[in-house]
C-alpha cells in the first residue's frame, strides 16, 4: 500500500526517489518490532485481567473456623438455614430445614433457573456460610470441620466437569493424589472409562490437551465419576449428572453412578423425575424454600407441586411416544405398500400401530 502511495508521490514529483527508499527502509527497519510490541499489549492486557481475578480471589475473607471437630457418622442436616449470596437483592434460601440419614438417597427437585438446589449443595461443601441457622455433618456444625476433612467426606460431580492439561492418568489421580496406578484403573473400570481410555494410543497416559474435543461430554463426566469412585468418600454430591447426555452416554453413566453412590450418602439434584423415583426422600425446592418432601408414591398420590411437575413430564413423554408411534406406522405403511397390499389394508394397519402404541405410552409401558 505504502509502495503504491510513494510511486503515485514520485510520479507526481511530490517527493523524490532517494526520500521514498528511505522512508522504506526506516518502514522496513522498525515494522517488525513494532508488530511484536502491539502483540505485546495484548499479552499486557490478559495477563492484567488475570491479576485483577486473582486479586479478587485473594481479598475474599477467610471462612471463620470453630474449634475443631471430626464427625463419625455421615447424616447431614439444615437447621433453619438463610442464605443470600452477596449482592443478592432478594434471600436465596429460607427457612431451610432439612434431614437426610446416613446412607440414604435424597433428590432434590424442583423448577430450574434459580430455585435454590445447587444453592443448598454449596453450603454443604461451604462454598460459603448461611446467614442465619447451621449445617450438620454426623451433628458437627461443619464450621468446626477443618476444610481438608470436609474436602475429604465430600465427593461432587457436576454436570459441566473441568479436566486439566494433564493425562487422563493424572486428571483421575488428583481425587487421591497417593492412588496407585492400578488402583486409577479399577476406578476407571468401573466408571465405565477404561474401553475409551484404552482406545487412544497413549492409553491412560493420553495427554488431555492432545484430543481436546475427542473427549464427549459423557466421557468426560465418565472421568469425572472415576475420580468421586477413586476418593471413596462417604458423601456424594450429584449436580444434574445426565441431563445433557445422549441416550447411550446416559445408559454409560448412569450405570457408573449406580457403581459409585452404594453405601453412601447420596444428595442428587434431577430436572428428570423418573431418574430419582426410588430416592429414599424427595425434596421439592421452590424459591428457596422447602415446599414439599416424601417418597415418590405418596406424593404423586397427593395434588401438590411434585404430583403436577410428574404429570407434565409424563405428558411430554407420552407426546414422544405417540410421535415414535406415528413414524412406525409411517415407515410399515411404506414397507407394505411396496409388497404390493392394498391401500385399504394400509390404513387399517396404519391406525391400529397408532393406536396401541399411543395406548401404552398414556399407560406408561413404553419407555
Ligand atoms: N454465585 C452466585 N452469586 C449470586 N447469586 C447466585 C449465585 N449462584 C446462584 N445465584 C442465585 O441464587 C438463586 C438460586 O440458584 P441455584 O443455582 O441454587 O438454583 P438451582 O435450583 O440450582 O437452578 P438450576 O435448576 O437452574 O440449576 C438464583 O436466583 C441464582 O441467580
Ligand atoms: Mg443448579
Amino acid at each position: 500500500m505504502f509502495l503504491v502511495a510513494g510511486a503515485y508521490w514520485v510520479v507526481q514529483r511530490e517527493t523524490d526517489l532517494a526520500v521514498l527508499a528511505a522512508l522504506l527502509v526506516v518502514i522496513v527497519r522498525y515494522a517488525e518490532p513494532l508488530a511484536s510490541f502491539i502483540n505485546y499489549t495484548k499479552i499486557i492486557h490478559l495477563v492484567e485481567a488475570s491479576l485483577l481475578r486473582i486479586e479478587a480471589l485473594l481479598m475474599v475473607p477467610e471462612l471463620p473456623q470453630l474449634p475443631e471437630q471430626h464427625p463419625q457418622r455421615y447424616d447431614i442436616s439444615f437447621e433453619l438455614v438463610d442464605f443470600s449470596y452477596q449482592g443478592s437483592s432478594q434471600p436465596n434460601l429460607i427457612g431451610f430445614n432439612l434431614t437426610i440419614p446416613a446412607r440414604s438417597m435424597t433428590a432434590l427437585v424442583g423448577p430450574s433457573g434459580g430455585a435454590g438446589k445447587t444453592t443448598v449443595t454449596r453450603l454443604l461443601m461451604r462454598y460459603a456460610d448461611p446467614q442465619t441457622g447451621t449445617v450438620k455433618i454426623g451433628g458437627v456444625d461443619i464450621r468446626a470441620i477443618p476444610p481438608e476433612t470436609l474436602n475429604s467426606i465430600v465427593s461432587v460431580v457436576f454436570q459441566d466437569v473441568y479436566l486439566f492439561d494433564d493425562t487422563i492418568l493424572a486428571n483421575i489421580r488428583m481425587a487421591r493424589p497417593e492412588a496407585s496406578d492400578l488402583e486409577v484403573q479399577q476406578a476407571a473400570k468401573a466408571a465405565n472409562c477404561h474401553a475409551f481410555i484404552t482406545r487412544f494410543p497413549q492409553g491412560y497416559l493420553t495427554h488431555v490437551g492432545d484430543i481436546g474435543s475427542r473427549l464427549s461430554g459423557g466421557e468426560r463426566q465418565r472421568i469425572s465419576i472415576a475420580r468421586a469412585i477413586l476418593k471413596n468418600a462417604p458423601i456424594l454430591v450429584l449436580d444434574e449428572p445426565t441431563a445433557a447426555l445422549d441416550t447411550e452416554s446416559e445408559v454409560a453413566v448412569q450405570a457408573a453412578i449406580d457403581t459409585l453412590i452404594k453405601d453412601k450418602t447420596v444428595i442428587v439434584i434431577a430436572h428428570r423425575l423418573s431418574t430419582v423415583a426410588s430416592a429414599s426422600n424427595i425434596v421439592v425446592v421452590e424459591d428457596g424454600r422447602l415446599v414439599e418432601q416424601g417418597i415418590h408414591n405418596e406424593l404423586i398420590a397427593n395434588p401438590g407441586r411434585y404430583s403436577s411437575m410428574w404429570q407434565t413430564q409424563q405428558r411430554v413423554k407420552n407426546w414422544h411416544v405417540a410421535r415414535t408411534a406415528n413414524q412406525i406406522a409411517h415407515v410399515l405403511s411404506r414397507i407394505l405398500y411396496l409388497a404390493g397390499q392394498p391401500l385399504e389394508s394400509l390404513v387399517k394397519a396404519q391406525n391400529i400401530i397408532t393406536f396401541s402404541c399411543a395406548c401404552a405410552g398414556a399407560l406408561n409401558l413404553v419407555v
